[in-house]
C-alpha cells in the first residue's frame, strides 16, 4: 500500500452512513473512561497549553474534553456528518477549538490546513487505530510522528480485542509496542487500561512521547 495514498472517496462514505444510519456501536457519548480519568488525575498527564490533535474524532467528545482542560483541540475527520454531529454537540470552530475535515492520510490537506511537520504538541488516539485499514497502521504512526513537535506527546487507548475481522480491526499490545518503538516512540506509559467501559475489557492505555531532539543517523527508521 502506498504511504502517501489518501483513503478513497468511498471509505469515507461508507462511515458518513455508519452516522447517518446510527450503526455506530462504537459511540459511547462521552470521552472514553480511561482517557478522561487520565488526563483529569494522573500525575504524568500531559497539561497544557499545547496543540492537540484526535485524529478520527467522530462526534468530538475527546476534543471537547481537552478544550475543558485548557488545550487547543482539534479533531480531524474525513466524515462530513461526524463533524455536523461534533459542531452541534460542542460549538463551531473558535480561538480553543477546531474541527478539520480531511483524510489523515492526506498529506497535502494536512499542511494546507496548517497540520505541517512538528506543529503539534500532543495527539489523543481513540478507536480510529482499529478503524483503519491494518495495513495502513505504521502510515498512521509515521503520520503521528511527522506531525509531533520534538518531544511531543501520543496518549491512546488501544483496542486490542482479538476478534477476527473489523471494523474495530483487534491488535495485539505486543505488535503495537513494537510498531510505535519501531517509529522512534518512547513509552512512559503502556499497560491495561482501567475504567474501560464493559464491552472493551481489552484496551491498552499508552502515552508514547517524541524524542526531544532528533536522534543521531543510522537508527531504525522512523518518523
Ligand atoms: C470508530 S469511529 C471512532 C470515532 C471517535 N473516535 C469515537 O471514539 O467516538 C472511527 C472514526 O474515524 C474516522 N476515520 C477513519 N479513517 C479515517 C481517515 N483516514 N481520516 C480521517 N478520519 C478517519 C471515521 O470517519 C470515524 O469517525
Amino acid at each position: 500500500m502506498n504511504r502517501s495514498e489518501p483513503v478513497s472517496l468511498a471509505e469515507s462514505s461508507r462511515w458518513d452512513q455508519r452516522y447517518r444510519e446510527g450503526t455506530d456501536g462504537w459511540e459511547l457519548g462521552r470521552a472514553a473512561p480511561p482517557l478522561a480519568q487520565f488526563l483529569r488525575r494522573h500525575p504524568l498527564a500531559p497539561r497544557p497549553p499545547g496543540q492537540v490533535l484526535v485524529p478520527g474524532c467522530g462526534r468530538g467528545h475527546e476534543v471537547a474534553l481537552l478544550e475543558a482542560l485548557g488545550f487547543a483541540a482539534i479533531g480531524l475527520d474525513f466524515s462530513a456528518e461526524a463533524l455536523a454531529e461534533a459542531r452541534a454537540r460542542h460549538g463551531h470552530d473558535r480561538a480553543s477549538l477546531r474541527w478539520l475535515q480531511a483524510d489523515l492520510f492526506d498529506r497535502q490537506a494536512l499542511e494546507a490546513a496548517g497540520l505541517a511537520p512538528g506543529s503539534l504538541t500532543g495527539i489523543v488516539e481513540h478507536t480510529c487505530f482499529c478503524a483503519i485499514d491494518p495495513r495502513r497502521r505504521d502510515d498512521y504512526i509515521a503520520t503521528a510522528c511527522r506531525l509531533l513537535a520534538p518531544g511531543g506527546w501520543l496518549l491512546g487507548l488501544f483496542w486490542c480485542h482479538r476478534k477476527p475481522g473489523g471494523p474495530p480491526w483487534g491488535s495485539q499490545p505486543e505488535l503495537v509496542e513494537a510498531q510505535l518503538r519501531q517509529a522512534g516512540l518512547v513509552p512512559e506509559i503502556w499497560e491495561p487500561a482501567s475504567g474501560s467501559v464493559d464491552q472493551r475489557h481489552d484496551e491498552w492505555l499508552g502515552l508514547w512521547r517524541q524524542p526531544a531532539s532528533p536522534r543521531p543517523s543510522g537508527g531504525l527508521p522512523s518518523c
